[in-house]
């Protein structure tokens, strides 16, 4: 089967971004047809709930979760579907299972009651592919010391610690959920997703 929708997901500081980069670059110059977008974000309504969810002071673990799925709704609406249906590919950096670990796992409201609700939302139009970027913990916080840290990412050692148990768990749980090495040069990461992708 052809996969078309990938997302990538790990804690913050995991290379995800960096990778789905590396992919978009490979399929375009393959002359792919290709969406990429991240999240929270991505449109202009998700811009806003991402302003609202990572610079508010204080904001509830339930006000949280429905917020991105908020934003999510939208881009599966303007972005993800469309683009699907016209039969471009579609990458997106972080997507529901970043609900899942974050919220459902890291914040304890539940994975099933957080799978729910975003099934709910985004009308069961699941990634083909999620690849999980892994890195210990240290690491990933050691590549993110310089930059500015947003309210979630503000949390700690401890929260990112739950985040990552919570995504490894979702990798033993979906297999359409692939756990990646990410300790190993991008290079040859991006090779290994694209001979998993079938690209090489
Ligand atoms: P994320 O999107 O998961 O937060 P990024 O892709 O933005 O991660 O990468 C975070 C930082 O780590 C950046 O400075 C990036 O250049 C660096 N980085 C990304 N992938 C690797 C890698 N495989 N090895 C070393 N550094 C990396
Ligand atoms: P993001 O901008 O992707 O952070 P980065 O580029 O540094 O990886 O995401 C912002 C924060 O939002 C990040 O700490 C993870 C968090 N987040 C959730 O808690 N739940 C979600 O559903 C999503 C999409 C992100």
């Amino acid at each position: 089967m052809r996969v078309v929708f990938v997302s990538f997901e790990g804690i913050d500081g995991s290379g995800k971004s960096s990778q789905a980069a590396l992919l978009v670059d490979r399929l375009q110059t393959s002359g792919v047809d290709v969406v990429s977008s991240r999240e929270p974000g991505g449109t202009a309504l998700g811009e806003r709930v991402r302003e609202l969810l990572l610079g508010a002071e204080d904001v509830s673990p339930w006000a949280e979760a429905a917020l991105f799925a908020a934003a999510r709704a939208q881009l599966v609406s303007e972005v993800v579907a469309p683009a699907l249906e016209r039969g471009a590919w579609v990458v997106v950096d972080r997507f529901l299972h970043s609900s899942l670990a974050y919220q459902g796992g890291a914040r304890g409201l539940g994975v099933d009651a957080i799978l729910e609700l975003n099934r709910t939302a985004i009308g069961g139009l699941l990634p083909d592919r999620t690849f999980l970027l892994r890195v210990p913990v240290e690491v990933a916080l050691a590549r993110t010391a310089d930059g500015r840290r947003d309210r979630i990412e503000s949390e700690g050692a401890e929260f990112l610690t739950r985040v990552d148990s919570a995504f490894e768990a979702l990798s033993v749980r979906f297999d359409a959920v692939e756990a990646i090495d990410g300790t190993r040069a991008e290079a040859e990461i991006a090779e290994e997703i694209a001979v998993r992708l079938g690209l090489l």
